[in-house]
């Protein structure tokens, strides 16, 4: 038998759930101003290398990397940023200036080692704000998040830090290497020492961690624009009611980020906790060759929300109609009505004539509200028997009544 690869799974008895995780995503990522864009899954392997970093895992361990028949070197996407990045430049958009926002969903590809709530192809939501300094659009991407998770009922906590900026980072960099230097840290943790040292403090080796207790922290050593910044960001979050942690320790897995940093984690999830992760990068559009431009942006993880909305709704909210019929002769009356029904309702109907118990199985079992059933008492007086799943309204009503009945839900 074929299978699906390791790491990629089928949305297949689920896929109601994730169509409304990206219409709240949509429509609340809509209300902010942001414009739906679709960009290809494949890119050239540079885009991402130069973009989420060398040094990250990302690119080291994790690219579906290979050459096309013409022998490019090309990648599917694992992440959205760097490709809306580079068709933002290749539209000339850095040139013109201004606003831009957009948002994408889609699959992304990890080479990752597949766990619980870790794939090889997953799906994100993910927006990107281009040209804006200001840190209130840092607050409102950071806003969007917290309204899109708080709309789907998913706790979490939300942590925030500061990367610093070209200016003040190579600084602490300095400052963190020589600290490090003088610590026992494995072997991972040295390697991060040479190829991105702040990488070291997302260590999660418990004697690292030890080791890392006194580690000068970026907010320590923040310039006056960046700390200034992050003061600023933390205000406006506490002005709306949005809870906050200060984790000086959170730098996020891709090399991009400068400033505000920021992630939602979940304790629903196990060892894979984080949701959410965003933050700004505003050296990124000019590193990939464009006119220097600010950006700020998340993507959300869309199955780890799917594992944690159906850990606890099982029980999923009943809907929509089940049409059935006691014998054969009624399947073509019932096919019409199922066909007028339609046009304004969802209706499931059975071909198959069963006793009443059956069809109030079927239709519990496919989490039906309103069972419709017609048998010969019913025909010869031009009536159906109505029946509410959820609340248990049970009547025989005439066939000209239906609608007005149905209305009523
Ligand atoms: P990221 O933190 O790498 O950020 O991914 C964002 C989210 O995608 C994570 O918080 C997680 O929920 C989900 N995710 C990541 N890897 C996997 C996986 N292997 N399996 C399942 N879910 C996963 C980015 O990708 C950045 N592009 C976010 C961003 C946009 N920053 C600025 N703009």
């Amino acid at each position: 038998m074929i299978k699906a690869l390791r790491g990629m799974k089928d949305i297949i008895d689920n896929g109601n759930l994730y169509r409304h995780i990206i219409k709240i995503c949509e429509e609340t990522a809509e209300n902010f101003g942001y414009n739906f864009v679709e960009i290809p899954k494949l890119e050239e392997t540079s885009l991402f290398i130069r973009s989420v970093g060398e040094s990250s895992d990302i690119v080291n361990k994790e690219m579906y990397e290979f050459k096309d028949k013409s022998d490019n070197s090309i990648c599917l996407r694992p992440e959205g940023t760097a490709g809306v990045v580079r068709a933002f430049i290749e539209h000339k958009f850095d040139k013109a200036g201004g606003v831009r926002k957009y948002f994408y969903h889609g699959s992304m590809f990890r080479y990752e080692r597949p766990q619980k709530g870790r794939f090889r192809e997953f799906h994100q939501f993910g927006i990107e704000c281009f040209g804006e300094n200001s840190v209130y659009e840092d607050a409102s991407v950071i806003i969007i998040g917290a309204q899109i998770l708080k709309r789907l009922n998913i706790k979490t906590t939300l942590k925030i830090n500061s990367l610093g900026d070209k200016n003040c980072m190579p600084i602490y960099k300095e400052k963190l290497v020589k600290f490090l230097n003088s610590q026992t840290l494995c072997d991972d943790c040295q390697r991060r020492i040479k190829t991105n040292p702040i990488r070291v403090l997302d260590c999660k080796n418990e004697s690292c961690q030890k080791a890392l207790q006194n580690a000068p922290l970026i907010t320590e050593n923040l310039n006056d624009e960046c700390k200034s910044d992050f003061e600023k960001l933390k205000e406006i979050l506490t002005k709306n009611n949005i809870e906050f942690e200060v984790d000086p320790k959170l730098v996020r897995g891709l090399d991009y980020y400068t400033k505000t940093a920021f992630e939602f984690v979940s304790d629903e999830l196990g060892s894979q906790s984080a949701v959410l992760g965003g933050g700004r990068y505003d050296n990124l559009v000019e590193y990939l060759g464009g006119k220097p431009t600010f950006g700020v942006g998340f993507a959300l993880g869309i199955e780890r929300v799917m594992e944690i909305l159906s850990i606890r709704n099982k029980e999923e909210k009943r809907d929509g109609i089940y049409l059935c019929a006691l014998d054969d002769k009624f399947i073509d009356e019932i096919y019409s009505l199922g066909l007028d029904l339609r046009k304004k309702y969802k209706v499931e109907v059975s071909y198959e004539a069963k006793n009443p118990a059956k069809h109030l199985k079927s239709a519990d079992n496919l989490n039906k509200l309103i069972f419709l059933c017609i048998g010969e008492n019913e025909f010869k007086n031009n009536e159906i028997w109505y029946k509410n799943l959820e609340n248990g309204d049970n009547q025989k009503i005439k066939l000209s009544n239906l609608e007005g009945k149905l209305n009523e839900q």
